[in-house]
Formats: structure tokens, sequence, C-alpha cells
């Protein structure tokens, strides 16, 4: 869909919906009705210096949105407030200084909060313009999951040709990326942790070796096809499997912490998971490592939104990656913004394989 249009269709909208702007807020944790949709007044758009103001099309939902919302994320901004850390639109007016965005361009956001509206103005430099092929869809379920799956592997992870890999998660956002980033690399073998029934989807996207973590022990798997274990171990779920990834790692290898997830079970805040996965935190000495020859490293995107050039830098290699058509987004289903309990349960539940998306517009068939 070119730029030109892109600007027709919000202008009509902008008509059609002049008089009230809906956003979610979060006004408590853990109740299902806490999570609100407010509207306000439609008042012209006024971005400040360096800032550019955006009608939102799509927008990410995150595993750590999903934590935040049962009070166990650890950068959640004070209560209330609008949940969102990515998302896609057109930009609708550009504010004094930006020389580099015009109004009728499409942008993909990052930022720490604040994206579930359907009109947000952002700074300039947290967007990011959107390949000519790109939807707002994928746009929108790029910059977390990619950007993650990208520092994590190549940043701390150095995957070269030859390595193997250890993905957890891997029907998830982040997992499904990291699947693709390794095919980017020659002769890398792939082992991921997922339920049975994403396997056949997994392979599509290059795993070589799923497994089903409900009925099989991951760790004699992965000794049974690899007994010296693997290069890199890509860690999103902390406790117990921290250690038990730590000890599947070769001489030179290397976990990086990137997630909690055994902190979450399910819809609700589960406090024997919260102990136990703090009780089973991994934790290990410079001269263990030292002797092991290992690293462990320690990713998170939610303090490294100061590091302008660094992102920049990382988006940059992305849009090539999904120009040259080696990375796609995989969309899970796309829910309105009414339904954002029913979207957070898609993942709580872990039906989801691939993104989970939010839109400001009407209920899309999932
Ligand atoms: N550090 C960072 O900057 C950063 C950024 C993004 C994401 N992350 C982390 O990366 C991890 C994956 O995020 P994501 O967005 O890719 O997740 P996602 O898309 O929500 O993945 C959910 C899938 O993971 C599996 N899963 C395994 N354990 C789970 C659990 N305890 N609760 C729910 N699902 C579980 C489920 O699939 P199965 O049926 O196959 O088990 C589920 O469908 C999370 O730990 C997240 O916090 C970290």
């Amino acid at each position: 869909m070119s730029a030109e249009r892109e600007v027709a269709e919000v202008a009509t909208e902008a008509v059609g919906d002049a008089h009230q702007l809906r956003s979610l807020v979060l006004t408590g944790f853990g109740c299902h009705d806490k999570m609100k949709l407010k509207s306000r007044p439609a008042a012209p758009p006024a971005p400040g210096p360096g800032q550019l103001t955006l009608r939102v099309r799509a927008c990410g939902l995150n595993f750590a949105d999903v934590m935040a919302q049962q009070g166990i994320y650890d950068r959640t901004p004070p209560l209330p407030y609008t949940p969102g850390m990515e998302g896609a639109g057109v930009v609708v007016a550009v504010g004094e200084g930006v020389n580099d965005r015009k109004v009728g361009d499409r942008v993909m956001v990052l930022i720490p909060s604040g994206m579930w509206q359907e009109e947000v103005t952002v700074l300039s430099t947290q967007t990011f313009l959107m390949p000519e092929s790109m939807t707002f869809e994928e746009a929108a379920a790029l910059l977390v999951n990619y950007i993650t799956a990208y520092m994590v592997l190549f940043d701390f992870g150095n995957l070269r040709p030859g390595h193997s890999v250890l993905v957890h998660m891997a029907a998830g956002g982040v997992g499904i990326a990291a699947l693709q980033l390794c095919r980017t690399v020659e002769n890398v073998t792939v082992f991921g942790t997922a339920s049975a029934r994403k396997h056949e989807m997994l392979k599509e996207n290059g795993i070589t070796h799923p497994i089903d973590y409900h009925t099989t022990d991951y760790v004699d798997e992965i000794k049974k096809i690899s007994p010296k274990g693997v290069d890199i171990v890509m860690d999103p779920l902390g406790g117990a499997d921290t250690a038990k990834g730590y000890n599947l790692l070769k001489p030179m290898g290397k976990l990086i912490s990137y997630g909690m997830a055994n902190l979450m079970t399910g819809p609700k805040r589960n406090l024997m998971a919260l102990a136990r996965t703090w009780w089973n935190q991994f934790s290990v000495s410079a001269l263990q490592l030292l002797q092991a020859n290992r690293a462990v490293c320690g990713f998170h995107l939610g303090y490294l939104h100061d590091e302008v050039e660094l992102i920049d830098g990382v988006v940059t290699r992305l849009v090539a990656l999904y120009n040259q058509g080696h990375i796609k987004p995989h969309i899970d289903s796309v829910w309105p913004f009414e339904k954002v309990m029913d979207a957070m349960r898609q993942m709580q539940e872990k039906k989801n394989v691939g993104k989970v998306l939010l839109v400001p517009g009407p209920e899309k068939e999932n």
C-alpha cells in the first residue's frame, strides 16, 4: 500500500472519528477490570520540538506487557498508564526541528510505554521508516522481537557458521525471529522447545530439532543428539532452566539471559511460581566462568532506550534483512483494543504461534 493512499485513509478516518481518541489505560494490577478503554476529546496534534504525532495502525503485545498487567515486570511506569512499547502508523504532524520525517510517512515506533492508543506523540528518534513493502502489522511485530533476537544471537552470542543454538519459547515472537536469524548463517543447528502442535510451523522457519518440553526432558534430548552440548543458549525462562542451560554449554559457549517467563504460569499471578523462580535463580562466580571457558550475559531492551545509535544500527540491519526476504514477522492474531484481555490470554494460555497484535480499529477474524 503506497504512502499516498495511507494519507488519504487516515484523513477519512480522522473525519469519521473526529471527536474522540481512544487509549487503553492500566489502572491496577492483576484484575481483568483494571484495564480500561478510555476516550479523550480529539484536538489538533501539536508535537513539541523533536517530536512527531502518528495515527496508530497496529501495536505489538509483548510478554512484558502481560507480566506488567500481573504486576511482575520491573520496568512498569507509575499507575495509571497506557501500556505498549511498539507499534506502527502514519505521521500526521511533525514538530520543530524534525527534518527526516514528514506527514504521510509510515513509521514503526519503539518506546518504553504508551503505544496502545489511536494517536500518539513520540520523539522522532523513537521512530523508524517502514520499508515500502512492509505492512503495518509486520511493522508492529518487528522491533521488540527482532532487535532482541538479533542482539542476543549476534552481539552477545557471536553466532558463527557451524554453531549450535538452543532457543526456548521457540514458537513465540522472539523465538521465531531467532529461528529466521539463525537461518542467515550457514550450517547452524537449532534446538528449540515448544508444544508439539507448533513443531510443523517451526520446521518451516528453520528449526533443526524441535523438542516438546511437556513430554521430553530437553537436556536429555539435546545430549543424545549433541553429547558436547551447544554453543549458545537463549534463556528467556530463568529459574531452574538457567542452570540447565549453563550446563549444556560447550567450552567457549554463551548463555544469554533475557527473560523470566517461569514467573508466569497463566492468567493469574502465581506466588508459588514467583517464589520457585527466585529460589532457583542461577548464580556463578568469575572463577567458575574462567575455569569453564563459558560466558553468561544479560540482555534487557527496556534499559537500552537511550542508546539511540546502537538501536538504529540494529534496525538498519533488520530492515535490510527484511528487504532481502530473510526475515518476516509471523503474525499469530490481531485483536481490537476492546479485546486486549483476550489477546493477553492467548499468550498466557500458550496458544500463540508468533506475534499477537492489537489494533485500534474494528475486530478482525482470528
Ligand atoms: N530482555 C528483553 O529485552 C526481551 C524482549 C522481548 C522478549 N523478552 C522475553 O522473551 C521471552 C519470549 O517473549 P515473546 O514475546 O517471544 O513471547 P511470546 O510470543 O508470548 O511466547 C509465548 C509462547 O512461549 C511459550 N511459553 C513457554 N513458557 C511460557 C510461560 N511460562 N508462559 C507463557 N508462555 C510460555 C508458549 O509456547 P509453547 O506452547 O510452545 O510453550 C507460548 O505460546 C519472554 O520471556 C520475554 O519476557 C525479553
